[in-house]
């Protein structure tokens, strides 16, 4: 039987419905949620994704400030902005778009972002406070995935959960939450060898290498949960994810399209992270 189509715009719909809400109550007590993006150099991707990234904070009433500046912009000037915004109450978020320029080192930036800020939750407090298990900012594209399996009814409490990558922005931290909710997680990469004898054990499949097609339907178990956080172009240009969407459809259980799901549930998680670094400042 045919995959479920996940339905990522009608998800994105009613919890970006769910936070305008939680933004008009925050902002009538007097705290009004902002996130400043900062953007270095003329990336012309990132500068598509920021617009997206102001559009949504519009639409859920959340301030939004974007900071250009120049592509020979020096480290520490862009540190000294940082620490600007670390300290203005006005802004209860800090973004600094990647790609930076390669004169500037991109970790040293992020360690500069105040933890209580870092919607990216890039930081390494908060990395290290997603370990443990403590309470504060989630990831945003984990945390969007968590929330797809939500809303579709699938817990991941006790099921088989594989991830393919091991970046430290979506393949470690999804491990982690994933764990958190009680899964058993494989954490599978480009050295895993007879990759799809671990991936066809899944009953969550997490896609997050950045290649597309990767994800065959002889990698995946009839009847999975398959998640695809990629974002490629495929060779005719066009947007597509990890997972060969038209044969995996086939066989999954569940799929996520691309685009249309996991992408603006990234950006969603991330109004609810400012949403909630502003709760906490309120207090
Ligand atoms: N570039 C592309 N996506 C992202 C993101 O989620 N956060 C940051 N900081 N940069 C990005």
């Amino acid at each position: 039987m045919a995959a479920e189509v996940i339905n990522g715009k009608e998800i994105v719909r009613s919890i970006r419905e769910e936070i305008k809400q939680e933004v008009e109550e925050l902002s009538a007590r007097g705290t009004t949620p902002g996130l400043v993006v900062i953007i270095v150099g003329d990336d012309q991707a990132s500068h598509v994704y920021v617009n997206n990234k102001e559009k949504a904070c519009a639409q859920v009433g959340i301030q939004s400030h974007v900071h250009r500046l120049p592509a020979d912009t020096i480290q520490e000037e862009l540190v000294k902005l940082i620490h600007e915004y670390n300290r203005n109450p006005e802004f209860h978020g800090i973004l600094v778009q990647s790609p930076l320029p390669g004169h500037i080192n991109e970790e040293q930036v992020v360690d500069e972002i105040t933890p209580e800020k870092d919607v990216d939750c890039f930081h390494p407090v908060n990395v290290g406070n997603l370990m443990i298990g403590k309470e504060g900012m989630l990831p945003c594209t984990p945390a969007g995935v968590m929330e797809v399996l939500k809303k579709i009814g699938v817990s991941p409490a006790g099921k088989h959960a594989v991830v393919v990558g091991r970046s430290n922005i979506v393949g470690k931290p999804m491990a982690m939450l994933l764990l958190r909710e009680h899964a058993t997680v494989t954490i599978c990469h480009s050295r895993t060898p007879n990759l799809q004898d671990i991936t066809r054990q899944a009953d969550i499949l997490v896609a997050a290498v950045g290649k597309a097609g990767v994800i065959e339907d002889r990698h995946v178990k009839p009847g999975a949960v398959v998640i695809d956080v990629g974002m490629n172009r495929n060779a005719e240009g066009k947007l597509c994810g990890d997972v060969d969407f038209d044969a995996v459809k086939e066989i999954a259980g569940y799929i996520t399209p691309v685009p249309g799901c996991v992408g603006p549930m990234t950006i969603t998680m991330l109004l609810k992270n400012t949403l909630s670094s502003a709760r906490r400042a309120s207090n």
